[in-house]
């Protein structure tokens, strides 16, 4: 029986399919549908906003010229927890959206111990029981999940202010507003670097919606095996001899 989350994710999701479309060629897979694409650029939006905004006020001195593009510093001031709201709010949407694939499995653990051969590039493919997302992926998305109750939180207090929560609340949730923000700034670095230049045809799963087989069979085996039913080192094998560059791989 289906929850009510996943009655409002499926209703929301065939909404936005009516509203945008998704073209999937051959030799490619559906990865993400119009709503995730939709949710994921309206995260991203509110949390560059939020993010320029919030430099403005952290470090006046060094980042001042931020200010005057949102009309100056008390205005930064302003509009920056309504950005912050915004980001968390979309982002509460694609937790709902993304609850299930990003659920822990003995896979992503793994996948954990394995990292370093994986970062260290001893590993070409991500191993065979990779799954949607890659333990890497979700640990990032549950530190934004953990990041979003914090900024609520001390967002909040600092909104309102020591004249209804106290002097030690307000300097509190200072330090932790700004621990919260440095980490998935940090995060998001990375996040950047992967889905762009460091694991090649992945931007294109976050625009278009598309992935290419070799990039499913190369990244998320698992995945690959659950939509084609069919077994991604063989597919690899058989797209080598094909192509005849026997020995190379694919995607790299
Ligand atoms: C210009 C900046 C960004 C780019 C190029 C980008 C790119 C991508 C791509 C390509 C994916 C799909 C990965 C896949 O299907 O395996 C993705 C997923 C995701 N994005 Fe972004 N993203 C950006 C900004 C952000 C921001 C600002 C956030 C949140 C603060 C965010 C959070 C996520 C999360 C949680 C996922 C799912 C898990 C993962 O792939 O790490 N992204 N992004």
């Amino acid at each position: 029986m289906s929850t009510a989350i996943e009655r409002f994710d499926d209703k929301t999701r065939q909404v936005f399919d009516q509203i945008g479309q998704t073209e999937v060629y051959e030799g490619e897979l559906l990865r993400h549908r119009v709503y995730t694409r939709f949710l994921h650029w309206m995260v991203a939006l509110f949390f560059f906003l939020a993010l320029f905004t919030g430099f403005g006020i952290y470090m006046p001195w060094l980042f001042r010229w931020f200010t005057p593009i949102f009309g100056g510093g008390p205005l930064s001031r302003e509009m920056h927890p309504w950005f912050g709201l915004g980001f968390v709010i979309f982002f509460g949407l694609q937790t709902l959206n993304w609850i299930k694939p990003m659920k822990w499995t003995a896979a992503d653990t793994r996948w954990m111990r394995n990292l370093g051969k994986i970062v260290g590039g001893k590993e070409k493919h991500d191993p065979p029981d990779t799954g949607f997302f890659n333990a890497g992926q979700k640990v990032q998305f549950w530190e934004i999940v953990g990041g979003c109750v914090v900024y609520l939180i001390t967002g909040i207090i600092l909104w309102m202010g020591a004249r209804t929560f106290g002097r030690w609340a307000v300097a509190v949730s200072y330090v932790l507003h700004d621990i919260s923000a440095l980490i998935m700034l940090g995060g998001i670095f990375i996040h950047i670097y992967l889905s762009t230049i460091g694991e090649p045809g992945t931007f294109q799963a976050i625009i278009r919606g598309a992935v290419s087989e070799a990039w499913a069979w190369t990244f998320h085996p698992a995945w690959y095996k659950e939509v084609t039913g069919r077994d991604p080192i063989e597919a690899c094998e058989e797209a080598r001899r094909r192509s005849g560059v026997a020995g190379k791989s694919t995607t790299r």
